[in-house]
Order: C-alpha cells, then structure tokens, then sequence
C-alpha cells in the first residue's frame, strides 16, 4: 500500500491510459478536476475505496462523492428518483453539469458502504474537466474521488499540492495545471422536503434557486451546521476540521486591524481583496488561490494568515464557509 515512488502523470493519452489501468488494477491515482484535484479509486472496488480513507488520514465516517462522465452513469449508482425528484435532478443537471455541482441521490444497492459510510443516499458529480472525463471514460467505471489532500489540510489546487502531501502513499497523480475554480463542489440534497445546500461553493444558491423555483420548488435553504450537537450531521464532512493550514489564521475586518494583527503575530501574511494587494506584505484573496496561500504560507513557515474579510467577501458565502474552516481549531 506504501508506494516508494508516486508517478507524475502528464495530460497525455499514453499517461492517461497508464493512470485508468493502475486504477483497474485497484490502485490510487489522484487527478485534476475544475474544483480541486481528486484522489480516485473504482467505485465498486472495496479495498480500494478503504485505502483512500488510509492515504488521507481521513475518518471513514464521512461519505465519498461519485464522479460520473455521463448521465447515464448515474443509475450505476443510485435508485430511481421520483417523478417531481427526477424533474428537478434533469434541470440541474442541464444547468450546472459537468460542473461543481455534487448531488444527492437515494443510494443504490450495489454501492458499497465504505463509499456512503452506511448512508442512504450517494453524493453524485459530473466534472467538467476533460481530464477528469477522459479517465473516468478510460476506466469505464465511475470514479470515488475526495479532495486529494491529508485530511484536515487545505484541499490541493495543484499537483504539486497532491504530491506533497501524499507522495509515496498513492500510485499516481495526473498533472492538469492549477484548478480554475479553487473550492469544492457545492454540495446540494433534493431529497427532503426542504431543498438543502449541505455545503456552498462556486455553484450558489441564488443559481440554484432559479431552476428550483423554475420547477415548482421552494427556493434552498443552506443546512446549519451548528443546529444540533447531538444530531447526525446532514453531511458528516461538515462536523470535521478542515482547510487549515498549519498557521494560525485569523480573520480581520479592517486594513488597519490586519496590519494591527500582522504586526503583533509575526511573521505574518495577509491576504485580502485584489485591489488591497500591494507586492511583499498582501496576497491575493479569491476562491482561484485561496487554498495555495495557505499553502504557501506554512511553506514560508508563517506563524499567521490574517484575513480582510471586508464587505465585499462576506457577500461571497463559498468563500467565507472555507475562511472561517480554515479560522476555527479542532
Ligand atoms: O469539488 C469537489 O467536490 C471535490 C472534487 C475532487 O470533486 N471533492 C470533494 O470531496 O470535495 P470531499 O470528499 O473532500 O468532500 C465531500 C463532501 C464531504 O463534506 C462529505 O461529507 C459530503 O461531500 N458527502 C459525500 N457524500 C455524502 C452523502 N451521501 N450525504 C451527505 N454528504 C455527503
Ligand atoms: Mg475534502
């Protein structure tokens, strides 16, 4: 299971048929998708599934998202929807897929626990990568892929990112350049009553709220992930630490209490608003290069990450759900 050597793939068929036929053979190879890079497995390969919650350091109560290159692929793994379900699930997925869009579906039978952690339902997303598409299709078999990074940490934008934190623990990264998103998927569930956003991304709800209404359904409202200690969380990813880097990140509201706090924790980065950044002592803030920074801190051993979240990013939901992730201690 310990590689001594993790392979750097390129974009190219040859790498690409290398990478599906390590996979079919039941190894781990992670890979690019427009969100973050993903470390895939077959989804009908139990030991397979289970090293993928090993490599990550990842508790194996939390549910892995399917990655699917056709529609027709979704009844692979989940049960016929209901008809007003099924009417919603096409105008979804006619409106964001391939994209960051992860949907909840009843889970079918021959989808293995270890992927739901013992949940009903199976998280469905069709990525709009070509190369993420191209593998998936090379495999013949949809894909289980969670964020390639140590759980915990800040999910990987690059591959260099997969590589250092899972070298010689996985077959194979794939290298696609950095992510063009930078977030996750937004996580959605149709299958209550009340339409839920389970987690926010680049996909949001005012978006999803057109087709929703459009289709005869109340707008979403997102889960509260505080509502109840004591109640099964509606995505058990939610309950869990993540996103942060080894610094200690704090969150300003001001220039001036940015800079205030940088100078009183050194050595210090802050990252804000493009029209703030100014060479050396600001960095970029934007959903594209969020987790690199964090990065790209611990790397030159920052002590803190102090960020302006002024109006303007707290408008942005997706990306203040990961800030204050990233902000908050086990
Ligand atoms: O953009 C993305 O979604 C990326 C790329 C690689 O596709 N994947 C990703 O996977 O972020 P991961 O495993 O890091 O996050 C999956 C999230 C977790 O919060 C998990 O709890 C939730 O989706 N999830 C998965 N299956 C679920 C289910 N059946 N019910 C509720 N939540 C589920
Ligand atoms: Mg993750």
């Amino acid at each position: 299971m310990y590689h001594t050597m993790t392979r750097l793939f390129s974009s190219s068929q040859q790498h690409i048929a290398e990478a599906a036929q390590l996979l079919r053979s039941g190894e781990l190879v992670a890979f690019p998708t427009e969100t973050v890079y993903g470390l895939g497995a077959r989804v009908f390969d139990e030991s397979a599934v289970r090293r993928i919650f090993v490599a990550k350091g990842r508790p194996s109560d939390n549910p892995l998202i399917v990655h699917c290159a056709e529609k027709a692929d979704v009844e692979r793994v989940s049960e016929p929807l209901e008809k007003s379900q099924q009417r919603l699930f096409d105008a979804l997925y006619e409106a964001f897929c391939p994209g960051a869009l992860t949907i909840l579906l009843p889970k079918h039978s021959s989808v293995l626990n270890a992927v739901t952690a013992g949940l009903e339902t199976v998280a469905v997303r069709f990525p709009a990568h070509p190369l993420a598409q191209a593998l998936i299709r090379a495999v013949g078999e949809p894909l289980v892929a969670p964020s390639a990074n140590r759980s915990g940490y800040p999910s990987p934008t690059t591959a260099e990112h997969v590589m250092s934190d899972l070298e010689g623990r996985i077959a194979a990264v794939i290298d696609g350049g950095a992510c063009s998103v930078g977030i996750e998927s937004t996580v959605v569930n149709i299958l209550t009553p009340e339409l839920t956003i389970l987690r926010p991304g680049s996909i949001t709800k005012e978006q999803l709220d057109g087709i929703a209404v459009k289709q005869g359904f109340a707008p979403f409202v997102y889960a509260n992930e505080n509502a109840s200690e004591n109640a099964a969380p509606q995505s058990p990813g939610m309950k869990y630490r993540h996103y942060a880097p080894n610094a200690d990140v704090f969150l300003a509201s001001s220039l001036a209490e940015a800079q205030h706090l940088a100078l009183t924790y050194p050595p210090a980065q802050i990252l804000a608003r493009r029209e703030y950044v100014d060479g050396a002592s600001i960095d970029e803030l934007s959903e594209q290069s969020l987790y690199a920074t964090l990065r790209n801190a611990d790397a030159e051993k920052c002590r803190t990450v102090i960020i302006l979240c002024d109006e303007e990013v707290q408008k942005n939901v997706a990306l203040m759900n990961r800030i204050t992730k990233a902000a908050s201690k086990r």
